[in-house]
Parts: C-alpha cells; structure tokens; sequence
C-alpha cells in the first residue's frame, strides 16, 4: 500500500513538474510551419515544399543505365543470371504477366491485345535468335518504336530473366537435332 501510494505521488510530481517547464533546448523541430500539400511554401523561394535532391543524384541501391544504344548494350553486357529451372521459372512469370499480352503465348506476335494494338515483331525471327542478351535488354530497358520502356515495372534482375525464358522459348521453337533426338527418346521411353 505504501509502495502504490509512494509511486503515485511521485508520477503526480513528474507530470506537474514537466508541465512547468518553460525553458525549450533548440526548439527548431517543434516548431516548424505546417505546410499543407498542394498548397505551396516560401520558405525555399521556389514555392515549393519539398527540396528537390541535387543534380545528379543516385537513389540508393539504383544502378544507372547508360548503354546508348542496343548495339553497344549487345557487345557489352552479359546476362548476370545463371540459366536454371528457378530462374527460367521467374523469366517465365515476368513473361507471363508483361509480354504475353502483345507477344503472345510463344512469341509470334499473336497476344490477345493486339489489334486494335500494334502487332509486334516475331521473338522468333532471325534477328531475335542472333541477337546478343544485352541487346534485348536494351530494347526492354529502353523500348522500341511503339513498345514502351519496362525500366519502371521491371526491375533489371527480372530483365534478364525474362530474356532467360524468351531463349526457351525460341529453343523450343527452333530446336537441335540433339534436342530432337533426346525428345524422341523420352517419348519411346514414356510409350
Ligand atoms: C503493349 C504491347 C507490348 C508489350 C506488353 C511488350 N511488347 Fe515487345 N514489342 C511490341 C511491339 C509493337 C514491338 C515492335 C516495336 C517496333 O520495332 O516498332 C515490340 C518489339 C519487341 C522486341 C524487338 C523485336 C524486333 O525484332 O525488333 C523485343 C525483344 C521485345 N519486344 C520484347 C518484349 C518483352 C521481353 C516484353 C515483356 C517484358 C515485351 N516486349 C512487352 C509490343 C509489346
């Protein structure tokens, strides 16, 4: 009981004497301007609210891109990623989820939104198969003619990912004459 009464006297005291401070320590903080958004600030002389970063600032963590054009990014850039079942499985999925929609299903252009929208380009054709990784990274990361730039949906791991999965599907397309072969053999083995 003395206990409980002690300690409820002592926290009285420590509320009354808080309340009577009047002395602030570098107040600053607790008294900034409430700005209001959309409503504008002098404080900075540009009407803004917020400051903007310097130029040439970096975001933690981002990696500019500064490949000029597909060719360079071609001859320069290697797919960072090892080629397995987890990460074709990821390619898959960003495919399955950005691309298929124009590109269709196996790459030849018949995604179900095309017509009225642009039919694109086979992920099948000659080109496709000669070009280097980079270079399809490249018209990912920065788009082409009418195809949009995918740097703000698709981070640059999920990038190379996709191109991953886009070389399976133009093996199955196009495969060797080993890849027949071993096909074959599967298939009299599941007969
Ligand atoms: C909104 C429809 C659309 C989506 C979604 C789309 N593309 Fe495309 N893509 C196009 C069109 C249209 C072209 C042809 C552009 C041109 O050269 O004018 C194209 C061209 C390409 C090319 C170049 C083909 C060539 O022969 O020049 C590649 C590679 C490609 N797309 C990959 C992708 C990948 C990978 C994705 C998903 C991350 C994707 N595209 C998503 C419409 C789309």
């Amino acid at each position: 009981m003395k206990t409980k009464l002690f300690l409820l006297t002592s926290l009285l005291f420590a509320c009354s004497s808080r309340e009577s401070t009047i002395i602030q320590y570098m107040p600053h903080m607790a008294n900034t301007p409430i700005l209001k958004a959309q409503k504008g600030y002098d404080g900075f002389g540009n009407g803004a609210s917020v400051l903007m970063p310097p130029e040439h600032t970096v975001a933690r963590g981002h990696k500019p891109y500064r490949m000029e054009s597909a060719e360079a990014a071609g001859a320069q850039l290697q797919n960072p990623l090892p080629k397995n079942l987890e990460v074709v499985q990821r390619g898959q999925a960003v495919y399955n989820n950005y691309c298929l929609t124009c590109h269709g299903p196996r790459g030849y252009g018949d995604g179900p939104v095309v017509n009225p929208f642009p039919i694109p380009k086979s992920l099948q054709s000659e080109n496709m198969l000669l070009w280097k990784d980079g270079h399809l990274f490249h018209i990912i990361t920065k788009g082409q003619g009418v195809m949009p730039s995918y740097a703000q949906q698709i981070q640059p791991e999920d990038r190379w990912a996709v191109i991953h999965y886009l070389r399976v599907l133009q093996r199955a397309e196009h495969p060797t004459e080993e890849d027949v072969r071993e096909l074959k053999k599967q298939k009299a083995k599941a007969d």
